[in-house]
């Protein structure tokens, strides 16, 4: 990173820093008093310390919380050069009753990116939750087909040229099912048989042929004998797919970790299965970052300590892979989070800022994790973009108040 600031750099950085309240790492009244308040902005924003490896960041998005919450909106544009939507785009929301499509909230989430000039991630086309009612009642051997692949296309062609990756398929393995492929038993898998997933990705690329095409999962993080099942299978899923010539290009490592568990470690499995990614030339992105920090122990120093040793050990493991090209956490702040319904949890501190859209620890060890990564080239493998009659600024959105 260069030392020289331009004079709008510097006046930048201190107007976010005059702006901040929270001292970082410090929970004593006496330092309250005397040390500085930690910079976000500007070269200390995540995006900047991202860039400055050749990573992006990022987060998922609520779009209605971007509508009525102009702090979270900025906060967003000051620290992620990519975002994903975290729900407007699922099928649920997408087609809530057959053949009636609301494309509002993700429209307006595109039009935000675009505007900002943010990557955008497209998030997720095939997968067996947030289904609309209406098509899990429906879904038949016979029909599957013809509705998954119509689905793809509506949003794949919708956005084409726009996304720089879309989650194709979402939490396809589960070992414990029990089939010798380790692939989950889902609706799809149940009508279609494996080849969903290859049928999903050709029909992807065709739609859109510049986005990098992601398989996207879970429960690989840690080195417990689960989740080095779960990595095992995931290989063979890809390889497999590569065998077949289908267009995948990226694997999501979702990232939602635990603190203060005991067997939450993270280092060697992860390592040898994101190394193993990169033999196949594929790109890594750790996509949903955020800490479970419900069992650590009580009181905000020991839960912020738990948080940042999970965080840094996991990024100094897998950021050491210069395949891993993009880090998103699961929202930016605790103001909006789903960690308080998922585990019960009202008072998680595992993000990055708080409620108050003040930095928490978290922050710093995701900042100095990416200082600490290796430099990577910052475009390789990313297909070129294509030209589309989709392109920026197209959008109408009469009915929205836009969003800025
Ligand atoms: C979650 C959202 O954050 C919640 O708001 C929603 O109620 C359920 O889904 N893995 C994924 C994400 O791929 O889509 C999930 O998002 C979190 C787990």
């Amino acid at each position: 990173m260069t030392n020289l600031r331009t004079r709008r750099q510097v006046l930048r950085a201190g107007a976010i820093v005059a702006g901040s309240s929270l001292i970082a790492g410090c929970h004593s009244t006496a330092l309250m008093h005397t040390a500085p308040p930690l910079a976000v902005g500007g070269e200390s924003s995540l995006r900047f310390h991202a860039a400055s490896a050749g990573l992006l960041f990022g987060c998922a998005v609520d779009v209605a919380a971007l509508r009525r919450d102009p702090e979270y909106a900025r906060l967003i544009r000051q620290q992620c050069s990519i975002i994903v939507a975290e729900n407007c785009m699922k099928w649920s929301n997408i087609e809530p009753e057959r053949d009636r499509f609301r494309f509002e909230d993700a429209d307006a989430l595109m039009a935000f990116a675009e505007k900002n000039r943010i990557k955008m991630r497209g998030h997720t086309l095939v997968w067996h939750e947030q289904l609309p009612a209406w098509l899990e009642k429906e879904v038949v051997p016979e029909n599957a087909q013809q509705l998954m692949v119509a689905h793809i296309r509506k949003m794949c062609s919708r956005y084409s040229g726009r996304i720089h990756s879309w989650d194709v398929v979402n939490e396809a393995v589960d070992p414990k099912d029990g089939r010798p492929d380790g692939l989950r038993n889902t609706p799809w898998l149940q009508s279609l048989g494996p080849e969903y997933i290859e049928t999903a990705f050709r029909a992807a690329r065709a739609a859109d042929p510049s986005a990098l095409l992601t398989y996207n999962d879970w429960g690989l993080e840690d080195e417990t004998v689960e989740n080095e099942d779960r990595r095992r299978a995931v290989l063979l899923l890809i390889r497999r797919l590569r065998a077949r010539n289908v267009p995948v290009d990226a694997v999501g490592i979702q990232s939602h970790l635990r603190a203060g568990v005991r067997g939450a470690q993270y280092g060697s499995g992860l390592k040898r299965f994101i190394a193993a990614l990169r033999d196949l030339d594929l790109q890594v992105f750790l996509t949903e970052l955020d800490v479970d920090d419900s069992r650590a122990p009580a009181g905000e120093a020991a839960r912020d300590a738990a948080v940042v040793e999970a965080t840094s050990s996991y990024l100094s493991a897998a950021l050491a892979d210069p395949s891993v090209r993009a880090v998103l956490s699961w929202g930016i702040s605790t103001r909006h989070t789903w960690l308080k319904e998922r585990y019960r949890n009202p008072i998680t501190r595992g993000l990055p800022f708080d409620d108050t859209l003040q930095p928490l620890p978290m922050f710093a060890a995701i900042r100095d994790s990416f200082s600490n990564a290796v430099a990577r080239p910052q475009d390789k493998g990313v297909r070129p973009p294509a030209r589309t009659a989709n392109a920026p600024g197209d959008v109408q959105q009469p009915h929205l108040p836009s969003l800025r």
